[in-house]
């Protein structure tokens, strides 16, 4: 098969290197020029572990290549996905499509052949039926068929999740040349099925759902246990605990039940919200979703308040080192990161932010320019009145405690995402707090 891929981002990137992967062709498109001429240098514009030699062994062999041209890539191609961005539309909450109907716009323009037109973006309800009505405005002599193949993987392991997905999700429509995109979807996802990921058939809408409906209910896990962690505090009571306790139940399940600073990420907060407004504008309120948005908001200042607090009374002019700034560990992604909310809710006490991330420093410059930004998490640690711990990174899991301890103004540790003992902690000298136990 020949792939143009459309979008050249965290999604778009690891698609179009793991499909080349397979055997087939694929073109990476992209408008932003520094992307495309760091990919042809050979240098990865984002961070995600295995992914810059993947991207080697299938330039090398001639199946991979980029560019920022989208016309030659898609008139080449039997399938174009569409990975373009599709972040909240500032305002309102709802899902920006500005840019997946530009890119639809110029596949048009460009398509020659019988196509498939895959959204692999995350697009609400009917957006499907949007792109088709682009398509056939703008291309009225060519056969294009219009499919929803939403896509799971998680940043930081994400070429896992797309080598090996819990499922595969693919809507096409009956008629308007369906029964055709579902044989080429079939023959682009061959080579999972010998690894026997499932794939699943629906209507276009439903695939569209299913996207938003996974978030939202992954988003409402978390958000739960945070809930139950506070709970825990005010009872005396191990939020680890209770999570083993109910995650061992096969109808629950044991992951994403981790307690922590709330949700971030380039997905779960944009898409609860454009879930709301799509469940809005069809009249079918998700109440659930619309709690979770908003414990999810308000947590996450409460656990800056947590730092100060552990700070003492007087904070004002105090020095707290943040160890981890991306949204989880594994990716330099910092859209949405708890770390922004809770650094900014620090700055606004009057607290100095010493700040130390693996990958994420470089965009957390831009986001968060009043840190002062540090080479290790030592560094990041002199002088200062406390740690936190936001992000958990492999590299925060064995601090030499005693040197940490040494580097400090005080010994004092806050420790958002429950990856130290207790015991530990305290017997190196330190004043610990963690979340919900
Ligand atoms: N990041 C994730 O973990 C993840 C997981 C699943 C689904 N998604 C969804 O996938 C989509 C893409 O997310 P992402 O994180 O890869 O975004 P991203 O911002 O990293 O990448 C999008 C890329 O598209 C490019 N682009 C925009 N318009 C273009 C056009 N007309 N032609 C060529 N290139 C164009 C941008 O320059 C950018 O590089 C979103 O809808 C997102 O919700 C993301």
């Amino acid at each position: 098969m020949r792939i143009a891929m459309i979008g050249s981002g965290y999604v778009g990137l690891v698609s179009g290197a793991c499909f080349s992967d397979f055997g087939h062709h694929v073109v990476c498109v992209d408008k932003a020029a520094a992307k495309i001429d760091a990919l042809n240098a050979g240098r990865m514009p984002i961070y995600e572990p295995g992914l810059d030699s993947l991207v080697a062994k299938n330039v090398a062999a001639g199946r991979l290549s980029f560019t920022t041209e989208l016309a030659p890539a898609v008139a080449d191609a039997d399938a174009v996905f569409i990975a373009v961005g599709t972040p909240s539309r500032r305002g309102d909450g709802h899902a920006d499509l500005s840019y997946v109907f530009a890119a639809t716009a110029e596949i048009a323009a460009a398509a020659a052949r019988p196509l498939v037109v895959v959204t692999k973006s995350t697009v609400p309800v009917g957006t499907g039926d949007e792109v088709e009505r682009i398509l056939r405005e703008r291309a009225p002599d060519v056969e294009i068929a219009v499919v929803s193949n939403p896509e799971f993987l998680r940043e930081g392991a994400a070429i896992d999740d797309f080598k090996r997905p819990d499922r595969i999700v693919v809507g096409t429509e009956p008629g308007n040349g369906g029964a055709r995109a579902k044989e080429v979807m079939q023959e682009i996802y061959r080579p999972l099925f010998l690894n026997q990921s499932p794939i699943l058939f629906t209507g276009r809408r439903t695939s569209e759902l299913i996207k938003y409906a996974a978030n939202a209910f992954l988003a409402t896990k978390i958000t739960f246990i945070n809930e139950i962690a506070d709970l825990c505090e005010a009872v005396g009571a191990d939020v680890q605990d209770v999570s083993r306790g109910i995650g061992l139940d096969n109808r629950i399940g044991a992951k994403f039940l981790h307690a922590g600073p709330g949700y971030g990420g380039s997905c779960f907060p944009k898409d609860t919200l454009a879930l709301l407004k799509t469940a809005e504008d069809f009249d079918s309120p998700i109440q659930i979703v619309d709690a979770v948005v908003k414990v999810n908001e308000t947590r996450k200042r409460k656990m800056g308040r947590k730092v100060v607090a552990a700070l003492g009374d007087a904070p004002r002019g105090k020095t707290v080192a943040l160890l981890g700034l991306t949204f989880k560990p594994n990716t330099d992604d910092m859209r949405d990161a708890p770390s922004l909310a809770i650094a900014q809710s620090l700055i606004d006490c009057g607290v100095h932010v010493r700040a130390f991330d693996p990958e994420g420093m470089e965009a957390a410059k831009g986001m968060l320019p009043e840190a002062t930004y540090c080479t290790d998490a030592y560094e990041a640690a002199a002088g200062a009145d406390a740690v936190a711990i936001v992000t958990e990174w492999d590299a925060f899991r064995a601090l030499d405690l005693h040197r940490l301890k040494r580097a400090m103004a005080a010994p004092v540790m806050v420790d958002l995402r429950n990856i130290y003992r207790r015991e530990a902690v305290e017997a190196a000298g330190f004043a610990y707090s963690a979340v919900g136990r």
